[in-house]
């Protein structure tokens, strides 16, 4: 039976390429989002905004499972949690049996506004009414580019002790895609990077690469969240995966 998935931020970093392996996977393939950029040859694009609900209900039609990779860092429990519910009953009534969605590793340790936001998300999801998985990850490489070329705006590159396990999000897509195909299965095992590296490492290594001498700006690990980063609550060592490190990714990207 062809499998129909409706992915919710297909457009996104995780979700384009999450539509691209669902299509190499012969599943067929809705892409939601606001606006339609690249729709690859074998998907279609629906319109939807989901801190209206507006779209949901047409674009759910017919739809065995949804694979949520809508973000939003302005607005984020607009979109992620009051989002999140509204797409939750809108898969209710469309009958969808399987809601699959992208979490973070240590969210639960790290006092941070869009972590809270994200447990909250996940509660919604585990307390709703359509049968679950959730899949949690560590930081994409793009997250660190943005982050660092953001702070060398200002001249400065951040150094510290706090540790991040950085991922290319095709590897989180793969992953999504087969559990997208498989039955809910709740929280499903972690998925990180193949390495934990310091800021420090990681933002020397990105200074290398892009050729950017700044000046360091250490970063303090004091407080129950420079704690937490310095421990390691970001990072799943037993998650690691073989694809390309942060290094070996600003090589190629
Ligand atoms: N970035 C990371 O390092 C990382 C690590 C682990 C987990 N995650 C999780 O992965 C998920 C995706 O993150 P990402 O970095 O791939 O996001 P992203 O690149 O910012 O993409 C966000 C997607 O959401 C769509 N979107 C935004 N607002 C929407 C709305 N109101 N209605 C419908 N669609 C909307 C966007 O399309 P339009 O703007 O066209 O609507 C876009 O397709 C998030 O849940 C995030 O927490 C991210």
């Amino acid at each position: 039976m062809n499998t129909v998935v409706a992915v919710v931020g297909g457009t996104g970093t995780l979700g384009a390429p999450v539509v691209r392996t669902l299509v190499a996977k012969g599943a067929t393939v809705r892409m939601l989002s606001r606006n339609a950029t690249d729709v690859p040859a074998g998907a279609e694009h629906h319109r939807v905004d989901l801190t209206s609900g507006e779209g949901l209900a047409a674009a759910l039609a017919g739809v065995d499972a949804v694979v949520d990779a809508a973000n939003s860092t302005k607005g984020a429990e607009e979109v992620l949690v009051a989002g999140t519910r509204r797409l939750l009953e809108a898969e209710k009534s469309a009958g969808v049996g399987h809601h699959l969605a992208i979490s973070i590793i240590g969210i639960d340790q790290v006092p941070m506004k869009y972590y809270r936001v994200k447990l909250a998300q996940e509660e919604a999801i585990e307390g709703g009414a359509v049968p679950w998985s959730i899949l949690r990850a560590s930081q994409f490489h793009q997250l660190l580019e943005m982050a660092f070329s953001a702070a060398s705006r200002f001249g400065v590159r951040p150094t510290g002790a706090a540790k991040v396990q950085p991922i290319d999000p095709v590897i989180v897509a793969a992953r999504l895609a087969d559990a997208a195909l498989a039955a809910p299965a709740g929280r499903l095992p972690d998925i990180a990077g193949p390495q934990v590296e310091t800021l420090s490492e990681l933002s020397r290594a990105w200074a290398a690469a892009r050729g950017k001498r700044r000046l360091p700006l250490r970063i303090p690990s004091w407080g129950k969240m420079g704690k937490a980063l310095a421990a390691g609550a970001l990072c799943d060592p037993a998650a690691r995966t073989t694809g390309e490190t942060f290094e070996e990714w600003l090589g190629r990207a």
